[in-house]
């Protein structure tokens, strides 16, 4: 059966990882159908907007899409894109996993196996009640955590546990300081916890949670955390296992999910064909998962672990001298 996907080609690196991200896909003949929308910069240039109806319409009508990074300017200008999605579809549990990979000069090439799975719709990214004053000297920002925001979230943890033969999920917080809001969070965390008595549950506040993850990572298994902890953490795990060349990420809700690279557009690398695509070629295994071809999605993981193992390909970011589209042919050859 033919699966249709929007595919966004995305901002900087983004169309040169799609490109061999797609390569990669076309090899293992699947019977995807791609349709193209575009989102951020790519999309005002062409649609003088940043995130055209037509796009939106596109990714409802499928349920799936790719997505290649897009800009978000830093300290000014428009809110971010991909924030704006995750509201719009509700896209409510973020899920970055982070494993040890051969060759790829990490501090910990192997042993660890991480799973963090960040609240992706409250907390202080929304940017609700985000204001400055005229003399721009005090800003504020509103933190919202809900009840039920927390209790799906902890739930699609647990969820994802049981479903994937994983044996431990850490609840990371901040409640000592946060008493509201991470209170919260870990008040409904307990309480679905002694739901899943199978699964070991453990509690620890974010700060020693990076700690602990730089010395000693073999302890995690899945991590459930809100929004701003969840991004911080997840690029630290990517640190340890290799870089975020390395490190995909899903955004599942209800009715439509995203999967894309965790990494930005990397500006200071973009055009010049050097982006290592397995983050979003992980991000398309993530996908195949999803659809419900488990098979294909680790055929595709291993065939990048080979890749990997081979060193004839890699991209500059893991030491090697290849490009982009090189890499993705060395992968696609190992299908
Ligand atoms: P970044 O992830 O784009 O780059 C950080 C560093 O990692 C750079 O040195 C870059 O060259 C390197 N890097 C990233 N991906 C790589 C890859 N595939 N291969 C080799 N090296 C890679 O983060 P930065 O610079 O903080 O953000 C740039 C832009 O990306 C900003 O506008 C930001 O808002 C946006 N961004 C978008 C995301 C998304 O669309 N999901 C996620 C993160 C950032």
């Amino acid at each position: 059966m033919t699966q249709t996907i929007t595919v966004i080609r995305g901002d900087g690196i983004g169309p040169e990882i799609m490109d061999a991200t797609l390569h990669v896909l076309d090899t293992m003949q699947l019977g995807l159908k791609y349709e193209y929308a575009d989102a951020g910069l790519a999309a005002m240039e062409k649609h003088g907007e940043l995130l055209p109806a037509a796009t939106l319409e596109s990714i409802r009508r499928n349920a799936i899409a790719l997505k290649s990074p897009l800009t978000t300017p830093v300290g000014e200008g428009f809110s971010s894109i991909n924030v704006a999605l995750r509201r719009h579809f509700d896209l409510y549990a973020n899920v970055r996993p982070a494993k040890s990979f051969p060759n790829t000069k990490s501090r910990f090439p192997s042993g660890v196996d991480i799973v963090t799975v960040r609240e992706n719709t409250e907390g202080a990214y929304i940017g609700e009640g985000q204001s400055i004053t005229e003399d721009g000297e005090t800003a504020t920002l509103m933190q919202k955590v809900t009840r039920k925001g927390s209790e799906r979230i902890v739930r699609y943890a647990f969820d994802l546990a049981r479903r994937t033969g994983r044996k431990k999920i850490t609840v990371v917080h901040k409640a000592n300081i946060l008493k509201t809001t991470s209170g919260l969070f870990l008040k409904v965390a307990r309480e679905v916890a002694a739901q899943y008595p199978e699964i070991e549950c453990n509690e620890m506040i974010v700060d020693n949670t990076c700690m602990q993850l730089v010395i000693r990572p073999e302890q995690f298994d899945v991590i459930v955390t809100t929004n701003l902890f969840g991004d911080i953490i997840s690029d630290l795990c990517a640190g340890l296992v290799g870089g975020l060349g390395l490190a995909p990420g899903a955004n599942i809700g209800v009715d439509a999910a995203i999967f894309e690279a965790v990494h930005g557009t990397a500006p200071d690398i973009a055009g010049k064909g050097l982006a290592n695509p397995c983050a979003l070629v992980l991000g398309a295994a993530q996908m195949l998962d999803h659809l419900g071809k488990p098979d294909q999605a680790q055929r595709l993981r291993d065939a990048v672990i080979a890749t990997l193992e081979a060193k004839d390909a890699l991209t500059p970011d893991l030491g090697g001298e290849g490009d982009t589209m090189s890499f993705a042919r060395a992968i696609a050859s190992r299908l």
